[in-house]
């Protein structure tokens, strides 16, 4: 009889359809038996009594060692992917960004180059496209090809936006080849007359960073985006989507019949605009775009989430210190990077919160945080479910385990969390990436440089 590498005995397996209780043996990085009381023999065993066994999160929104904003994200694909792995993430998608005069070919290999010997899980990456012109539309073909078949446009940000024909043009380049538009969808033009009308009558204090972003100003670019998307009809992704205006426009098209999704993250559903008011300048920790919304909001997301009308739940973990970098804004909040970070407490939160609550089923809860990002990104089913010949990135999370989130126990490279003090009942014991046990009781017991790129396949819809 064949020696597995691995037996986890006894779990709760949870996918996005089932919930039932089964052995899973694996071998070579690989689910090979699932099955009850599985007599088999194994180099090791770990016992998951009374543990949920789910698959391994996927995180398609992290932005790792990302210059933006006059500085650099605070977490390199070292640290960012420990942290990652301790909250039960076992893939995440991290956009590399075209800097100005960069093919896209370039583009990934500098990204490359920040991941290679220090990713400890697996990791695709998106390619935003900051510097476009026809030969760079063109390239994307290849790009597809090659495993990068997702691409982040910015309908804002001076130095990142391109214009409503580049974001047409890249459209039909995916529809054409099998490929995905994201959209960060704000209006340009509106925020940037917004901020500077803020500026002249000196309100320079973290909260005008969200007054001149408002709701509308992201609901107009949502709609702008689905509406060239369905010009040319093409699919189409919308990432961290905030607020019910912008909700709307995505149920309007899915309710039409086009191929449009949206993400929304857990700042967006469990955090607010009343942060902004937090004294001493602790109301920049939360400045990133789109900004937080009134409290109104989050029923919304959460119904949203519950009833697929949102597919996804990534984090957009982009960490700044506050001491050094969030404080490059004291005197105006233009100059407070964007970003915050939030990799590791995604599943915990979302379980506390979703399920625990009775919002999401523990088959939504899967399908949120694995099963869809796989299917939309191009890594299903190696990655986001658990199945005979799938990848053996799985998470042994105990429902039962109550912890309080801090800065203390994570392991983010960052000087705050915005969840400090939020209390979380659900926790992940223990992280298995492609078969071997990376992460036990909150410790990393795994190897830099373990994570590979995926090259990634064409999108599903969902
Ligand atoms: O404020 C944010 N979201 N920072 C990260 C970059 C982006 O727009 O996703
Ligand atoms: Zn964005
Ligand atoms: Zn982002």
């Amino acid at each position: 009889m064949e020696t597995y590498d691995l037996l986890v005995s006894n779990g709760i397996l949870v996918t996005a359809a089932d919930t039932y209780q089964a052995d899973v043996a694996i071998m070579n990085g690989k689910i090979a038996l699932i099955g009850q009381k599985l007599n088999v023999p194994a180099k090791t065993v770990l016992n998951a009594t009374g543990k949920y066994l789910l698959p391994g999160g996927i995180d398609v929104h992290t932005h790792l060692d990302m210059p933006f904003g006059g500085t650099v994200s605070s977490d390199d694909f070292a640290s960012g992917t420990i942290a990652a792995a301790s909250g039960g993430t076992t893939t995440i998608v991290d956009f590399a960004i075209q800097a100005k005069g960069q093919t896209l070919a370039e583009t990934a290999e500098t990204w490359h180059r920040k991941a290679d010997g220090k990713a400890v899980i697996d990791y695709g990456l998106h390619i935003a496209m900051t510097d476009v012109d026809d030969k760079i539309v063109a390239e994307m073909a290849e790009m597809i090809a090659k495993g990068y078949p997702s691409f982040k446009l910015f309908m804002t940000y001076d130095g990142l936006r391109v214009n409503d024909d580049v974001l047409m043009k890249t459209l039909l380049q995916t529809k054409e080849h099998s490929g995905l538009v994201s959209v960060h969808a704000e209006n340009y033009y509106v925020i940037d007359y917004l901020i500077k009308e803020f500026l002249d009558q000196g309100k320079s204090e973290p909260k005008y960073h969200a007054l001149s972003r408002p709701p509308l100003a992201e609901a107009e670019a949502t709609g702008r985006a689905i509406k060239l998307a369905k010009l040319v009809n093409a699919p189409l992704y919308v990432v961290h989507l905030s607020c019910q205006e912008a909700l709307e426009e995505v149920v309007r098209a899915r309710d039409e019949g086009f191929p449009i999704m949206a993400e929304t993250c857990p700042q967006y559903l469990l955090l607010s605009e009343d942060n902004y008011e937090e004294s001493d300048f602790q109301g920049a920790k939360y400045v990133m775009s789109p900004p937080l919304r009134s409290k109104a909001n989050h029923p919304v997301l959460w119904q949203a989430l519950a009833q697929g009308k949102l597919q996804v739940v990534a984090t957009d973990h982009c960490p700044f210190f506050f001491k050094g970098q969030k404080d490059m804004g004291r005197n105006f909040f233009g100059k407070i990077p964007n970003g915050a970070p939030g990799i590791e407490a995604r599943l915990s939160l979302l379980h506390t919160y979703g399920v625990g609550t009775n919002v999401l089923s523990l088959q939504k809860f899967v399908e949120l945080t694995s099963t869809n990002p796989a299917k939309v990104f191009g890594l299903y089913p190696e990655k986001g479910t658990i199945a005979v010949g799938s990848d053996a990135d799985l998470v042994v999370f105990d429902p039962h385990m109550e912890r309080t989130i801090s800065k203390e126990i994570l392991h983010e490279n960052v000087d705050y969390t915005p969840y400090e003090g939020f209390k979380v009942k659900g926790y992940p014991v223990a992280t298995i990436a492609r078969g071997q046990v990376i992460v036990e009781n909150s410790k990393f017991i795994g190897k830099r440089g373990e994570g590979r790129f995926i090259k990634r396949k064409a999108p599903i819809f969902v």
